[in-house]
């Protein structure tokens, strides 16, 4: 993947981060550099695909140590990024990694997802978040999403997923990539 030194730097910069404090903090179940790089990496080559379906407002649901939100900031500066976590411990990292990061227009909410909404449309993304139906049911009342992005495995699993979502959406797409020879999907679900 060819990116910016200035974007591999602020990458590094980020993995790193997670890497020390997660002994600590048990932020994330990817233990080690090469799981973290993984996830890393699928969240860089999920944005590329699918960056045609970001709004300029991009909130992340459930970001955990910062994937998938934090790498949409580093990849499109551009974008106002929300990351909405509900775990203190989590919340508190992003807050850290932000400021080593020194980015502006990212902001890490600590709250419940069912509980935030903005004035603005947006894109609603998620990695390892919640079931999709179950993420359409709790924001059901949220009139600003313009779309939702899920990043998923592409397998049975996810079909299944697809599948139980199916009589709520609308309108779907699959972007479909490879991530290290597993195969991956950003389900971009408009108008449910
Ligand atoms: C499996 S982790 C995934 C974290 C990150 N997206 C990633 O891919 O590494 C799921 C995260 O969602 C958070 N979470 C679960 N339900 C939530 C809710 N209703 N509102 C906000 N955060 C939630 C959990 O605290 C956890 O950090």
């Amino acid at each position: 993947m060819q990116l910016k030194p200035a974007i591999k730097k602020n990458l590094e910069t980020f993995l790193g981060e997670v890497l020390k404090q997660n002994t600590k903090h048990n932020l994330t179940g990817a233990k080690t550099k090469k799981d973290f790089e993984f996830h890393i990496e699928d969240c860089v080559k999920a944005t590329i695909l699918a960056s045609d379906a970001l709004e300029n407002i991009v909130v992340d649901y459930g970001s955990g140590s910062g994937l998938l939100g934090v790498v949409i900031k580093i990849l499109k500066p551009n974008k106002e990024v929300f990351l909405v976590e509900r775990n203190l411990r989590k919340h508190q990292f992003q807050k850290f990694v932000l400021t080593k990061l020194g980015i502006d227009g990212i902001i890490p909410i600590h709250d419940d997802v069912a509980n935030f909404s903005l004035d603005k449309k947006y894109t609603a993304c998620s990695k390892a978040f919640a079931p999709i139906k179950k993420t359409l049911l709790m924001t059901k009342n949220k009139e600003n999403i313009k779309n939702y992005l899920f990043l998923k495995k592409n397998d049975a699993n996810t079909k299944r997923e697809l599948l139980e979502a199916r009589p709520l959406i609308y309108d779907y797409k699959m972007h479909n990539y490879l991530c290290q020879n597993v195969k991956m999907t950003v389900i971009e679900v408009n108008d449910h």
